[in-house]
């Protein structure tokens, strides 16, 4: 798939693309309590959001998609909730597997992994090498994840370096320590999204999203479209990004 004349078909300026979006999807209770359901009704619509959103990302072109799934403070929420949580991911890992393939789409996921339970760590692995080999986009599914524990673990790593006499902690820089954040290896959002009217960032990517641009839209998460997401990216591409400059 040629990305640029996507870009080019939705509207896009294919030359100011986000290299990374990073989606807080947010909404899911209220969409079913509005509608008088179960707030799992409201997970399983948002999962059709979800792979609306993958697709059209892909066909627009956007290297990095991140989704804030399920965060470390969701752990609190009812365990019928929880469960089912983790039944519709793994759903949606087994089900997308064609998708991603037929679509060079590679799966990554951060966050602490291994307090996921086995069906799902499994379901990841199985798609993340799966697709290992995919370049088209990354799709990178946040899951048990929170910015602060991200932070703490990279502080782990670098002190018993230093602790080994691996690194002079004098020496250590931002470049440095990027490398041992969940998301090494990845551009920074550019573009954050959060749907639901929330005006906040509830522990989702602290150090990578110093400098991006927020987007917070009132939609509820089930009811994302890919018009609204392409009027998003056309904002986004409007904007005068200045970085602490002066222009
Ligand atoms: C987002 O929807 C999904 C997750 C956090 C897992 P919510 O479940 O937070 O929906 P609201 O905010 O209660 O409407
Ligand atoms: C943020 O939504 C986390 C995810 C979308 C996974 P929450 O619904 O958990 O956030 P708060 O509680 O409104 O801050
Ligand atoms: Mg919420």
């Amino acid at each position: 798939m040629n990305s640029s004349l996507s870009a080019d078909s939705f509207g896009l300026d294919a030359s100011k693309l986000p290299r990374h979006i990073a989606i807080i999807m947010d909404g899911n209770g209220r969409w079913a309590e509005k509608r008088l359901m179960n707030r799992i009704k409201g997970h399983e619509a948002g999962s059709e959001a979800v792979r609306t959103t993958v697709r059209t990302c892909r066909e627009i072109g956007i290297p990095v998609l991140t989704l804030y799934a399920f965060s470390t403070e969701n752990w609190q929420r009812p365990k019928i909730e929880i469960s089912a949580l983790m039944t519709l991911l793994k759903k949606f890992l087994d089900s997308e597997q064609k998708e991603m393939m037929d679509n060079d789409i590679r799966l990554n996921a951060i966050g602490q992994i291994e307090k996921l339970p086995a069906k799902v760590r499994n379901a990841l692995t199985k798609t993340k090498d799966l697709t290992a080999n995919n370049k088209g986009m990354i799709l990178n599914l946040a899951l048990s994840y929170g910015g602060r524990t991200e932070i703490v673990d990279m502080v782990k790593i670098i002190s018993r370096m230093a602790k080994d006499g691996k690194v002079d902690p004098g020496l250590i820089t931002e470049e440095f320590v990027v490398n041992y954040l969940y998301t090494a290896g990845m551009p920074d959002p550019d573009l954050i999204i959060r749907t639901s009217g929330e005006m906040r960032i509830s522990n989702f990517l602290l150090w990578q999203i110093a400098y991006s641009e927020i987007f917070i839209t009132d939609t509820l998460w089930p009811d994302f479209s890919r018009e609204e997401l392409i009027q998003i990216i056309l904002d986004f591409q409007n904007r005068e990004r200045r970085f602490g400059n002066v222009y």
